[in-house]
C-alpha cells in the first residue's frame, strides 16, 4: 500500500527593509499618540521599504535568508508560489520576477491573492503539490509592500501596516513524520467592502479621477474588520482542532496573522492556550500582510518558543473576506 506523502517545513527565514518607523514619527505626521496606538493595536514601529524596492525585492531578500540558513540548491526549486497583494505590478506575477532575479532555470510558480492569508493560502497550495507526489521542492513566500498603497494622511490605516516578507521551504516528510496536518480555508466575499484597494484594476483603471479620489490607496473600515476577524480566526481555529480531535490545550505554539494584538490574544483566550504559546511581534513589524506568517514563524525559534515535535497552529483572517488556519507538526 503505498503511504500518504506529508509536506513539511524544512526551513523559514524572514526579511524586512532597514528603515524604520516608529510611533514617535507617526504622532509628528497625523493626529494620533504612541499610547493609542499601542493599546489599540499593539505596534510600537514597523518597517518601510525605499522607494523603487518592490515585493520581489522583499521575496528575493528572504529566499536568500532562507539559503543562508538552510542551505539548497537553488536550482532543486520545482515551484514558487508567491502570496502578496502588493506586486511589483499587475503582470508578470511577482514569482516570475523572483524566478528571474535568482535565477532558477527550470521551476515554474504563480502569486495567490488573499490578503492577509496569503501566506496561509499559498502554503495550502504549494503543501497539495508536496502531497501529490510530483514535486520535492516548493518555495512559499509570503511579501508585501504595504507602503506602497498607503495613505499616510489617514491615521486609522497609516499606523497598522509595514513591509516585509518570509520564506519557508516546503518538502515531503519522512515516513512516520506528520508535517502539514491539515487546513480549513473559507472566502466570504460580503467582506470586500470593508477593506479594499478600489483603484488600478479592469473596474477603475487609473486615471486622475482615481488619484484624485485616493483609489489606489487602502480604504478600511477597522471596526467591521476587527468584529469580523475576533470572530472568525476563532470560528477557523476551533474547526480545524475539531476536525483533528484536538483542542487548544494540545497546540503547544500558535501563530497567527499580526493584524492587531487584540485580535490574536482574544483568539487564544478562547481556546484555552496560554499567552507563552502564542506568538507576538506586531510591536516591532506591524501588519506586513502576507508577511506575518513566516516573520512570525521565525520569531518563535528566535525566542525558542517553537521546536521538533511541536503541534503548531496557524490562523489568518484578511481582506476578502479570506480565512483560514492550518495545523502542523514542527520538523526541526
Ligand atoms: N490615533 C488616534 N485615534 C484614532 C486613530 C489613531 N491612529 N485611528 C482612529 N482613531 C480614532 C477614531 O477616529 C475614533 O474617534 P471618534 O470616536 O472620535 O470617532 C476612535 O479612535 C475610535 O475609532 P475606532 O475605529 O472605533 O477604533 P478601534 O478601537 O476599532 O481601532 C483599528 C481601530 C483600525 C485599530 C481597529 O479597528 C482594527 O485593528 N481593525 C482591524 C484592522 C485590521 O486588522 N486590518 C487588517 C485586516 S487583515
Amino acid at each position: 500500500m503505498s503511504r500518504r506523502i506529508a509536506a513539511k517545513i524544512t526551513g523559514v527565514a524572514g526579511y524586512v527593509p532597514p528603515r524604520v518607523l516608529t510611533n514617535a514619527e507617526l504622532e509628528k505626521m497625523v493626529d494620533t499618540t504612541n499610547e493609542w496606538i499601542m493599546e489599540r493595536v499593539g505596534i510600537r514601529e514597523r518597517h518601510i521599504a525605499d522607494k523603487g524596492v518592490a515585493a520581489s525585492d522583499l521575496a528575493v531578500e528572504a529566499v536568500k535568508n532562507l539559503q543562508a540558513k538552510h542551505p539548497f540548491d537553488l536550482q532543486t526549486v520545482d515551484l514558487i508560489v508567491v502570496g502578496t497583494v502588493t506586486p511589483d505590478m499587475m503582470y508578470p506575477s511577482t514569482a516570475c520576477l523572483v524566478q528571474h532575479k535568482l535565477g532558477i532555470e527550470n521551476t515554474w510558480g504563480f502569486d495567490v491573492s488573499a490578503g492577509c492569508s496569503g501566506f496561509l493560502y499559498s502554503l495550502n497550495v504549494g503543501t497539495k503539490f508536496i502531497e501529490s507526489g510530483q514535486y520535492k521542492r516548493v518555495l512559499v513566500i509570503g511579501s508585501d509592500v504595504n507602503s506602497s498603497m498607503t495613505d499616510f494622511t489617514d491615521r486609522a490605516v497609516c499606523i497598522i501596516f509595514g513591509d516585509g516578507a518570509g520564506a519557508v521551504m516546503l518538502e515531503p516528510a519522512q515516513e512516520g513524520e506528520d508535517g502539514i496536518i491539515d487546513h480549513v480555508a473559507q472566502v466570504e466575499g460580503i467582506g470586500g467592502q470593508y477593506l479594499y484597494m478600489p483603484g488600478g484594476g479592469s473596474l477603475h483603471p487609473a486615471s486622475h479621477e482615481t488619484v484624485e479620489k485616493k483609489m489606489h490607496y487602502i480604504h478600511q473600515d477597522g471596526k467591521n474588520v476587527f468584529k469580523y476577524a475576533v470572530k472568525k480566526m476563532a470560528e477557523m481555529t476551533e474547526r480545524v482542532l475539531e476536525k483533528n480531535k484536538l483542542t487548544g490545550q494540545d497546540v503547544d505554539c500558535f501563530i497567527a496573522h499580526q493584524a492587531n494584538r487584540r485580535i490574536i490574544t482574544a483568539t487564544a483566550e478562547r481556546l484555552g492556550m496560554p499567552l507563552e504559546k502564542v506568538i507576538i511581534n506586531i510591536d516591532r513589524f506591524g501588519n506586513t500582510t502576507a508577511g506575518t506568517i513566516p516573520l512570525a514563524m521565525q520569531t518563535a525559534l528566535e525566542e525558542k518558543k517553537l521546536k521538533e515535535g511541536d503541534l503548531v497552529m496557524l490562523a489568518a483572517v484578511g481582506a476578502g473576506f479570506t480565512s483560514g488556519a492550518t495545523l502542523l507538526r514542527w520538523a526541526y
